[in-house]
């Protein structure tokens, strides 16, 4: 049977982890896959983590089986976190998934169950990992202009332009904050704006956040997910716990579908946790319980704010040392747009062939759409980066 299989691609993003991994140089400098680092280069557990750890492994007595939803504790501290303490709960079912790739992956079979001829409306460009998995369940996929790779802006009014042309029924895919790959998210009035579009031509808001905390605080992250449930019907939110708790391996995430009212929500929720039972039957427990424990505990929960409060201030600090190194050393470039994006990523806005030199006469690794993962700067490279930089635009 397999010798009829040629070899697969490596990932655009995971592939790089190895390539960086085996690569003898000393300053090699890591600007691929999106994890949170030190100044030290370390993506560490977070403190708050071991100590919800410890305590879950004095308390824990059994590892039966909890169900296709996960745990129910989890779910609504969950969906406190992202739709706020007055979301719509009597609307609202919360699945525990594995990580926000998991609940993507369900929703996507959600629509196929629901509304099979819908299309789901994503940004131009989105998440690397968004068109093959939601396009691999079998979702039908169409872009919408979003970022103006000439100018580093948002190109909002093409976006609205071409979501009103969506038929009704279709679904939007929106980045609640961190655009990933491009960092630069849409204001308060442009959420707005989108929220018209999408009440008035009957669309489906899909919003995926992964990076909840990371450009201001919780709350203010979550704008446009509380926005568009207090507007529309129905939703559906995937969330990741991956990096605002660090917990990339051990894959925590959740899935929140909006419905039109409580019986329709009691039929979804029916609905989607058949279609779990169907795909991995149970999401993992460990890193769900732990965030489980630190959300229900009022010092657990102030100690890991603080230590979300670390990551973004030292995301911020790094964009601005390197727009300020860039700004200095090649005045004739504009990087401004480096400071102005959130979260962990923006545009380089290298060409494929200087990524590639970046790469080779350098160590400096990044996705071949030049976006840079900006926990990858550390005050000791960044001299040394934003020179690599230089000199590869200018070609020396
Ligand atoms: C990224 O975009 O680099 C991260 O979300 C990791 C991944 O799985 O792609």
């Amino acid at each position: 049977m397999f010798e009829s299989l040629q070899a697969a691609q490596a990932d655009a993003i995971l592939g790089l982890i190895a390539e960086y991994r085996n690569d003898p140089r000393d300053n090699k400098i890591d600007l691929g896959v999106g994890v949170y680092r030190t100044a030290q280069g370390d993506t560490p557990v977070l403190d708050v983590v071991k100590r919800a750890e410890q305590m879950l492994v004095d308390q824990q007595m059994s590892k039966s089986y909890i169900g296709t939803a996960g745990a129910a504790d989890f779910n609504s501290a969950m969906q406190a976190l992202v739709f706020g303490d007055a979301g719509p709960t009597d609307r609202l079912a919360t699945i525990q998934t594995p990580g926000g790739s998991g609940s993507l992956r369900v929703a996507a079979g959600m629509i196929l169950r629901a509304s099979p001829d819908a299309s789901v409306w994503v940004s131009e460009p989105t998440w690397a990992n968004h068109v093959p998995l939601l396009g691999g369940a079998g979702v039908t996929l169409k872009p919408y202009p979003y970022y103006d790779t000439e100018n580093h802006v948002i190109k909002i009014d093409e976006m609205l332009a071409a979501l009103r042309m969506a038929p009704a029924g279709d679904i939007v895919l929106l980045h609640a904050c961190c655009h990933n790959p491009s960092g630069l998210d849409l204001s308060v009035d442009d959420w707005q704006a989108v929220a018209d579009v999408v009440v008035e031509r009957e669309l489906v808001p899909f919003i995926d956040m992964a990076y909840q905390g990371f450009v201001e605080n919780l709350d203010s992250d979550a704008y446009a997910v509380r926005l568009m449930a207090e507007r529309v019907p129905e939703m559906m939110v995937a969330t990741s716990c991956s990096k605002n708790f660090g917990l990339y391996r051990d894959r925590v995430g959740t899935l929140s579908l909006l419905a039109a009212d409580t019986a329709a929500r009691d039929i979804v929720s029916s609905q989607v946790n058949n279609l779990v039972r169907s795909i991995y039957s149970v999401p993992p427990d460990h890193g769900a319980a732990v965030v489980s424990l630190i959300l229900h505990d009022e010092g657990l929960r102030g100690a890991w704010v603080t230590e979300l409060a670390q990551m973004r201030e030292r995301l911020i600090d790094m964009r601005v040392l390197l727009a300020e190194a860039l700004a200095e050393k090649a005045p004739e470039h504009n990087f401004s747009h480096l400071a102005r994006a959130t979260g962990m990523f923006c545009f380089l806005g290298v060409t494929v062939e200087q990524i590639a030199r970046l790469k080779k006469d350098f160590g400096v690794y990044m996705v071949n759409s030049s976006r840079i993962n900006v926990a990858g700067i550390t005050p000791d490279n960044v001299n040394y980066l934003a020179d690599s930089i230089v000199a590869t635009l200018r070609n020396e």
